[in-house]
This record gives C-alpha cells, sequence and structure tokens, in this order.
C-alpha cells in the first residue's frame, strides 16, 4: 500500500547561527525520524528525509537532503510538499532564531550578553495549510507537563492527520536514548466523534517507527 507512495519525514534539530562559531539547538539526535524514514523505506515508499545536521547513517533506499537552519527546512519542505503523498515531521525545529547574524566572532566582554531572537516558522503549520485530501500529514509533540492537551492542541491547529507525544516525563522516552513511549492521538474522521488515543509501551525506536508506520497504512485503506 506504501509502495510507491512519496513521503516527506523531518529529522534532527535545526542550528541557528549566532556567529560563525556558535549557534542555539536542541537535544534532537536525530533517531526517531531516521527509523521512521528508514520504516516507510523498508515498506517501499519513495522517501525524502529533510534532515537537521545529525551524526547518523542514510537509511538504504532513502533520498537525503541536509539542512541547517530553521528556514532551510521551511524552504526544502514547502518546494518538495506539493509532489508528496505524505509527510511525517519529527524534526525538532528551533523555535526562535537570531534576529542578526554576526560575521565575524563575536569578542567576549565583562559585560552581560543579550541576544535578540525572533520565532522561526512553523513548516508542520504550513504543510496543514497547504495539505490537499489526498495528501496525509504526522506531526509530533514532545511534552513536559499537560500532555494530552498540548498534543491535541497541535492535532487540530497544524491540520494534522494524527500526533505522536514524547512525554519527558517517561522515563526511556525522549532525546537520545534508542527507546521510546508514544502515545497517538488521531483526527476522528466523524467529526462528531472525540479523538481516539493509543498508548503503546516502551519499545525500540524501530518498534515505534513501525508502530507510526502501520498507523498511517491505516490511513490509506
Ligand atoms: N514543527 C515544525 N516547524 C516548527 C516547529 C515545529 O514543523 N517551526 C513541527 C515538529 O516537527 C512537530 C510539531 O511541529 O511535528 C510540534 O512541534 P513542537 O516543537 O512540539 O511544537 P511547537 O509548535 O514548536 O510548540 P511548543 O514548542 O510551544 O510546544
Amino acid at each position: 500500500m506504501l509502495k510507491s507512495k512519496k513521503y516527506l519525514v523531518t529529522a534532527g534539530p535545526t542550528q541557528e547561527a549566532i556567529d560563525p562559531v556558535r549557534y542555539i539547538s536542541n537535544h534532537s539526535t536525530g533517531k526517531m525520524g531516521y527509523a521512521i524514514a528508514a520504516e516507510l523505506a523498508r515498506r517501499g515508499a519513495q522517501v525524502i528525509l529533510v534532515s537537521g545536521p545529525v551524526c547518523l547513517p542514510t537509511p538504504t533506499g532513502v533520498r537525503r537532503i541536509d539542512v541547517v537552519s530553521a528556514e532551510e527546512m521551511y524552504q526544502a519542505c514547502v518546494e518538495l510538499w506539493p509532489q508528496m503523498d505524505g509527510a511525517v515531521m519529527c524534526a525538532a525545529v528551533a523555535d526562535y532564531t537570531p534576529v542578526s547574524v554576526s560575521d565575524v566572532k563575536a569578542k567576549k566582554s565583562a559585560a552581560d550578553l543579550t541576544l535578540t531572537l525572533k520565532p522561526t516558522r512553523d513548516i508542520a503549520a504550513e504543510l496543514g495549510r497547504t495539505k490537499r485530501t489526498d495528501q496525509l500529514l504526522v506531526g509530533f509533540a514532545l511534552e513536559t507537563d499537560n500532555e494530552k492537551v498540548n498534543a491535541l492542541s497541535k492535532l487540530t491547529r497544524k491540520n494534522l492527520d494524527f500526533i505522536v507525544l514524547n512525554s519527558l516525563r517517561d522515563a526511556g522516552a525522549g532525546f537520545g536514548g534508542d527507546t521510546n513511549k508514544i502515545t497517538i492521538f488521531s483526527r476522528p474522521t466523524d467529526p462528531a466523534a472525540t479523538s481516539l488515543k493509543t498508548e503503546f509501551p516502551l519499545e525500540t525506536k524501530q518498534q515505534a517507527a513501525a508502530h507510526i508506520i502501520n498507523t498511517l497504512s491505516a490511513f490509506l485503506k
């Protein structure tokens, strides 16, 4: 069913330059997104992986486009989206970026330093805004509190078909490790119904990726 379908996957962190030697980023290692790209390719999909800077090999059969900043990831995804059957937005995109980037290394001084940051553009929300009825859009929510409320708000705000929640309160979930504990909230096809919730046990990121792709496949039936 996924055979010959075209999927976009985003993965990893983004880096927002302050000057030629410094940047703002986060702890994402890209493992979850790479596992999803690998699983989609294994099931016969044509996968384009738009990746922030990570230290991982490109999964077999996957075409990888490397980007650094949130803006570069936005440009790559928005350009690819019309040719895609769906997208899984797994990247931990920086929410803010410096207003100005120094082209020389900023020198240390004794005074406090204030950085002015501006919000980045929301890639998932833009893909959701322009999504066609034949396209599927999957997002992630990494939360530390108020998990269900935040995940459901992102599900509707970004016009996703389903969202994968990770809670940093769960041991073994989140950045860096080889395991994850996910809960999937799906948008019901019946508008009168409430969202559908499926909770999975602690498992490897490969197993979690298989569950996510099973959920995606169920939408294609
Ligand atoms: N996302 C994105 N582009 C952004 C920010 C987020 O594509 N600029 C995507 C992520 O890849 C993920 C989903 O949106 O699939 C939710 O990301 P998250 O960081 O949890 O949510 P935010 O909207 O940034 O909200 P907040 O950081 O306030 O929780």
